[in-house]
């Protein structure tokens, strides 16, 4: 997670991937505690990591808590703090499938299509492109300048799939969380990640109208 509006996106992201059984090694930059603590009141801890992701994992788009049942226990969820350039995905040895940078500013983006490896999150993006490995940028802000556009692609270029955090309201969104979710949905698509986030286009028109 890099500092961009959008911990829900991230938040959506993470359960999925813990539903259907993957592993996450997770990594909080430290402008991303800053917007979750924006977003959500939670202030996100290296030392409480555990308590503090499963409070925030449980709550919905619209902050209401317990809104998900979340299972943080066992060693599915690995934490990383951003700071740590020892850590495991900071390696190409390391026995990584791919990432997926949600939300990603335009600070991140800029460092990872140049190479800087400034914390964490850096390293590990120009690692994955490195080893060829699949590399998800859900980028998020607007409009955006023509650095940041020649950024994401030289992202596109080097491999990665840009996927911008836009909801489409084509599925039938009635809720804040569906708008999220089809965000989550598209990332974990762009990751060939199997997910029942959103209902996909069925080539009928009318299926995203709401009812009178
Ligand atoms: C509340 C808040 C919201 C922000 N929203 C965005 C955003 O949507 N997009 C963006 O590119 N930067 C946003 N920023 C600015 C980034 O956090 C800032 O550029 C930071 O340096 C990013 O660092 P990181 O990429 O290491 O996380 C926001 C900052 C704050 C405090």
């Amino acid at each position: 997670m890099s500092g961009a509006s959008g911990t829900p996106y991230a938040a959506a992201v993470l359960r999925a991937l813990l539903d259907v059984g993957e592993s996450v090694d997770l990594v909080v930059s430290r402008a991303s505690r800053l917007t979750l603590l924006d977003e959500t009141g939670i202030s996100f801890r290296d030392a409480h990591w555990r308590d503090d992701l499963r409070e925030w994992l449980a709550r919905g788009a619209d902050g209401k808590p317990g809104a998900f049942a979340v299972d943080l226990d066992g060693d599915r969820v690995r934490y990383w703090a951003a700071g740590d350039l020892a850590a495991g995905p900071s390696s190409g040895s390391y026995p990584a499938k791919g990432m997926l940078i949600v939300p990603a500013s335009t600070a991140c983006v800029a460092g990872v299509a140049l190479g800087l490896s400034k914390d964490l999150l850096q390293r590990a993006a120009s690692v994955t492109l490195k080893e060829r490995r699949p590399l998800v940028v859900a980028v998020r802000e607007t409009p955006l300048n023509g650095q940041t556009l020649r950024h994401l692609v030289a992202l596109d270029d080097a491999g990665a799939s840009v996927v911008p955090a836009s909801p489409a309201f084509y599925a039938g969104a009635t809720h804040i969380q569906d708008l999220v979710d089809f965000v989550a949905g598209r990332v974990l698509d762009a990751a060939g990640v199997a997910h029942g986030l959103y209902r996909r286009w069925d080539g009928e028109l009318g299926g995203g109208a709401r009812p009178a």
